[in-house]
């Protein structure tokens, strides 16, 4: 399967809209390819040299870059333009979504309810999801992760799923793999006799990295979680509808509720950027602890990584933690994968973590990855 699955629970722009998403796509690639690599540009000739002037040297680290970059005029235009493409991005996307809510719910109610269904659905009424996502709107989508309007929501779904296909089709992010696939690769790559009969898929989302494991192992029972009911309600009627079976739990990725050894793989998808490091590292003591004997934990994530980057690097990639609801972004950029998978009990041999690139090289995603003794 592609990128981009076409489904029932999609809600279908109409023509207006689409001109509306079309055009927020070609802003955001405008902003993307041609106006943010000036930033390096009014770094190199303005803000450095006036850093330099008034310190006697090189700034040294993206907390000194910042004053002298806002100072800028067009790299202020970069931003607020970069910021409101966003907020465009969601507007575009909401007019189809409120648009069709009421047909979304009822495929939902259909898709659920229905005896041909072959997945579940575990919604925990007594959950609190994280403040962290409650009350902050992640990368600025206004139904956030946590959402839950009611019994037949779905909006969180609907949004998670809308941006992302709007944002894969500009992102540079390639349509010939999804990230599950990607990662499928590796697995047969590194672990050719390796076929695993119950998977986890960690912080799931609209579940677009958990349906690939169900249709690439029919043998498998694949479960998946997240924290939000509005998110999970969708995920569950779009696994019905592309007829993937999946499991989908509403519990939190650092305490789970399933008992020790009970998998064979358990993976996460751009996951952990949206974690603390607490969460972060609570997540691979649980894979550890769920994890069979034999079992294999994969974690992967975003090509982000501080250590690679000099000092304007950094200061370029925290735009989207201050001006874009990512509070873990650095969190992330700055964890340590490696010694997380030696905290939580992983021999030290087992563990590997580097680049994987994606079949049409457009990214190359960073995989953790350790084996259980
Ligand atoms: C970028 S999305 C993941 C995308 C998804 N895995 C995919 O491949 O399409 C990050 C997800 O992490 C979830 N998340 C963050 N903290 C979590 C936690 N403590 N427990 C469970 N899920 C969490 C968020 O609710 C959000 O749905």
């Amino acid at each position: 399967m592609a990128r981009n699955p076409v489904h029932e629970m999609l809600s279908k722009p109409n023509h207006d809209e689409q001109a509306r998403q079309m055009f927020v796509l070609s802003l955001k690639t405008h902003i993307g390819r041609k106006l943010r690599p000036g930033n390096k540009v009014i770094y190199e000739k303005q803000a450095k040299p006036k850093f330099v002037k008034e310190h006697g040297r090189e700034p040294q680290d993206r907390h000194e870059i910042g004053p002298f970059m806002y100072q800028e005029p067009n790299y202020l235009m970069f931003s607020a333009l970069n910021r409101d493409a966003q907020e465009l991005m969601w507007d575009a996307i909401a007019d189809p979504i409120y648009r069709q809510r009421e047909r979304l719910e009822k495929t939902f109610d259909k898709l659920h309810a229905s005896t041909a269904r072959k997945g579940s659905l575990t919604l925990d009424p007594n959950f609190v999801p994280p403040r962290g996502l409650r009350e902050v709107d992640i990368h600025l989508q206004p139904v956030n992760y946590a959402a839950d309007y009611g019994e037949k929501d779905v909006l969180a779904g609907a949004f998670y799923e809308g941006g992302g296909n709007l944002y894969s089709m500009g992102g540079g992010i390639g349509t010939m793999e999804s990230k599950a696939e990607v990662i499928q690769r590796f697995v047969k790559e590194r672990f050719p006799d390796f076929t695993p009969t119950k998977i986890l898929d960690f912080a799931c989302s609209a579940g677009s990295s958990s349906t690939p494991w169900a249709l690439a192992f029919p043998n498998a029972e694949v479960h998946a979680l997240d924290v939000g009911a509005g998110m999970l309600r969708y995920a569950h009627a779009r696994a019905e509808a592309l007829g993937a079976p999946v499991h989908f739990h509403q519990m939190d990725a650092s305490a789970t509720t399933f008992p020790d050894q009970t998998f064979d793989l358990v993976v996460s998808h751009n996951a952990m950027h949206e974690m603390p490091q607490k969460t972060q590292a609570a997540m691979f003591k649980e894979s550890f602890r769920i994890l069979k004997s034999g079992g294999i934990a994969i974690h992967q994530d975003v090509p982000l990584r501080y250590s690679e980057r000099d000092a304007f690097g950094q200061f370029e990639s925290s735009w989207d933690l201050k001006n874009n609801n990512e509070p873990y972004w650095e969190a992330y950029a700055t964890n340590d994968p490696v010694q997380m998978f030696l905290d939580a009990g992983f021999p030290k041999d087992s563990i590997w973590y580097g680049k994987f690139e994606q079949l049409d090289k457009t990214v190359a995603w960073f995989v953790s990855c350790a084996r259980k003794p």
